[in-house]
């Protein structure tokens, strides 16, 4: 792999805006060379409501990973989510055309007619799809019918709705912030590039990303993606269900929970207790951690029923058996895991982080990260060249691809 070119993801978080900027490597890895972390101003629940601020949050991140890179980012791939998404299997059909094969353009027409099935009320749009699998004649498990001989050709499609214009707003702080947005990706799809095994993608595995402002899922069913969606209810909402019931500020309530929380009261001593300062500043006050995770417990209780609800509803919840991973800033809470696990039917969980790299990698250690290097995976595997040499013609692009699937055959 030539070390010249370099892939770029962004992720555009409620609380924080992640830039990730990496190098393929001859081994199969990423090498991450650039990480820059910005604070989100503008946005709420995965929403834009401040454009100029959320410009100035994307350059500050974008900023800081280009300096570390010692690169120019022209294009990266952006992810978007939101509690307006939701997600839909629907299956397409096409003859093929007379020849000795399916060619590019059946596979095109049979996608084609999967996307006409989507249902797309007035103001939503597709917002990402992935193609599950083919069918020749009938025969399913086809994973690449070009070149195959038959006359049927089927498609099983993966298709994510969302809100046309939040999208659009999402890409247009990024191309404000002066980087195009070469590709869409659907967050926890691109989060579970980052932490989820291919073992536990044929298992059938539960991704939940629990951000600040949403918990976005995504489920995998022999090792192709069969559900997204998104709760509106993330560590946010954790933070100010503590400033609440304490009286303390979302600020002080946000340090008592990063710092000294556990979202179990079995996790935590009886004698176990924090100072805090209180919301009108006259005094501080001693609170019991114990009455914290009880304030903390039913709030990830509700987060996960919601989740296994939208599983439910999606028929598919019985197919999971390998368990469910945990990402995002919430779940570095003490005792998340346990709950989700409980509520998800004694499903083991853990929590992930991303892998498969190298290079800064403890500057990309924790679960924040996973939905930023998720793009710049995805990236890589696309072949989609972020600066450097992206003028090359187009065998780079399949050598990254050559690449790519030695990494990860059916990602
Ligand atoms: N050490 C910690 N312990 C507990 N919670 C934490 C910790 N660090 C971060 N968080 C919480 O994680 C949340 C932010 O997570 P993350 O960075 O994954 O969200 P985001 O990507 O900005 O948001 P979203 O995905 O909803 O748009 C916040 O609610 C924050 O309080
Ligand atoms: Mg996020």
């Amino acid at each position: 792999m030539p070390e010249d070119v370099f892939v770029a993801g962004i992720d555009v978080g409620t609380t924080k805006i992640c830039a990730i900027v990496g190098c393929p490597q001859s081994d199969g890895r990423l090498e991450i060379i650039g990480v820059g972390l910005s604070p989100s101003s503008g946005l709420k629940r995965g929403i834009i409501v401040d454009r100029e601020d959320a410009t100035d949050s994307v350059r500050r991140a974008a900023e800081i990973a280009q300096a570390q890179a010692d690169v120019r980012v022209e294009s990266a791939y952006v992810g978007v989510t939101g509690a307006h998404i939701s997600s839909v299997n629907v299956t397409g059909r096409t003859n093929v055309s007379p020849g000795p094969a399916v060619s590019a353009q059946d596979v095109q027409r049979a996608i084609q007619s999967a996307r006409d099935a989507v249902p797309l009320p007035q103001d939503r749009e597709i917002i990402h799809e992935v193609t599950r699998g083919f069918a020749v004649d009938g025969e399913s498990g086809v994973a690449r019918p070009i070149g195959m001989s038959g006359r049927r050709l089927d498609v099983e499609l993966h298709a994510v709705t969302g809100n046309a214009s939040i999208v659009d707003n999402v890409e247009g702080c990024v191309s404000d912030a002066g980087v195009s947005v070469s590709r869409r990706v659907l967050e926890p799809i691109a989060t579970a590039t980052a932490v989820i095994t291919d073992a536990e993608r044929d298992l059938g595995v539960i991704l939940i990303d629990v951000g600040g402002g949403t918990s976005d899922v995504a489920v995998f069913i022999d090792g192709s993606i069969a559900h997204t969606s998104a709760v509106p209810i993330g560590g946010d909402h954790v933070t100010r269900d503590i400033a609440r019931l304490l009286r303390v500020g979302f600020d002080e309530a946000e340090k008592l929970k990063c710092r000294y929380a556990r979202a179990v009261p079995g996790l935590v001593e009886e004698d176990e207790s924090v100072q805090v300062q209180l919301a009108d500043g006259s005094r501080s006050e001693h609170v019991p951690l114990r009455l914290v995770a009880e304030i903390i417990e039913p709030r990830l209780e509700e987060t996960f029923s919601l989740v296994r609800a939208n599983i439910m509803r999606a028929g598919i919840y019985e197919q999971v058996s390998a368990g469910v991973v945990l990402s995002g800033g919430g779940s570095l809470l003490a005792g998340t895991a346990e709950i989700a696990s409980r509520v998800l039917d004694g499903l083991p969980a853990r929590v992930g982080s991303p892998r498969g790299l190298s290079g800064l990698t403890q500057a990309v250690a924790g679960p924040i990260y996973s939905t930023g290097v998720g793009l710049a995976l995805l990236a890589a595997r696309d072949g989609a060249v972020a600066g450097g040499a992206a003028s090359e013609p187009v065998t780079l692009v399949d050598r990254f691809k050559q690449w790519w699937e030695r990494l990860l055959p059916r990602a």
